[in-house]
């Protein structure tokens, strides 16, 4: 009842406002998730298709057991649904946030392995550089935008999940910078409340030069 709430009105907000990348994945799991689905079951499919296992997890994770998971392709999702009261925001992510707002997307093999890329450089830095890993992680993956035919897309997981945040991030109300590492990497985490800055990615293979420049950027390891 909730899970098909969500995915209705969602399936409305996306449209002209996801990356193509995105509606790609989407219609190859859109089968899997018509309904709150069984993680373990999900888990099995969804290997088969991505070489992802899903992880389930009871609620908000360590960053340090987070990063681990998806550093060896494991994705964690959380085992519980938000209520009623709570279709526009929840704190911490529910399995509706890591379900359709992450997977989709792990079926695409440049983004996939930058996940795990950055998330296997994550669990080694410590301090400020792992502070701008985390900033890297989540202004792509959590909030990222791109252009896509002279149109900014949304492909961040947190604002594909949201209804409201999606339109937010899209209107004229964020400033959007285009991707630069230095201001990125040293811009805060905002995790519950509607972004003020945004970075565009100019297409998904920028993601391959990103890994390039996380090869050369961490220098002080655990
Ligand atoms: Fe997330």
């Amino acid at each position: 009842m909730i899970w098909n709430q969500l995915l209705t009105r969602q399936l409305r907000v996306i449209e002209g406002r996801a990356c193509r990348e995105f509606i790609t994945g989407l219609q190859a799991i859109e089968h899997l998730i018509q309904s709150f689905p069984d993680i373990e079951n999900l888990s099995e499919k969804f290997e088969k298709i991505t070489n992802w296992k899903l992880a389930p997890v009871s609620g908000l994770v360590e960053s340090e057991e987070y990063f681990t998971h998806l550093a060896n392709r494991e994705f964690p999702i959380a085992n519980f649904l938000r209520d009623l009261d709570q279709l526009d925001y929840l704190a911490e992510p529910d399995a509706w946030h890591d379900v359709f707002g992450h997977l989709p997307l792990l079926t695409n093999p440049t983004y996939s392995k930058f996940v795990e890329t950055i998330s296997q450089k994550i669990i080694l830095t410590q301090g400020v550089q792992r502070q701008y890993l985390d900033s890297l992680y989540w202004y792509t993956v959590e909030v990222g935008v791109c252009q896509e035919n002279g149109q900014r897309k949304a492909y961040g997981a947190a604002l594909l999940s949201s209804f409201t945040e999606i339109q937010d991030a899209l209107s004229e109300k964020p400033k959007v910078h285009p991707f630069d590492w230095q201001l990125v990497t040293q811009s805060a985490v905002k995790i519950d409340e509607f972004q003020n800055n945004l970075f565009e990615i100019s297409s998904f293979n920028f993601l391959e030069e990103l890994m390039k420049q996380l090869d050369r950027a961490v220098l002080v390891t655990c």
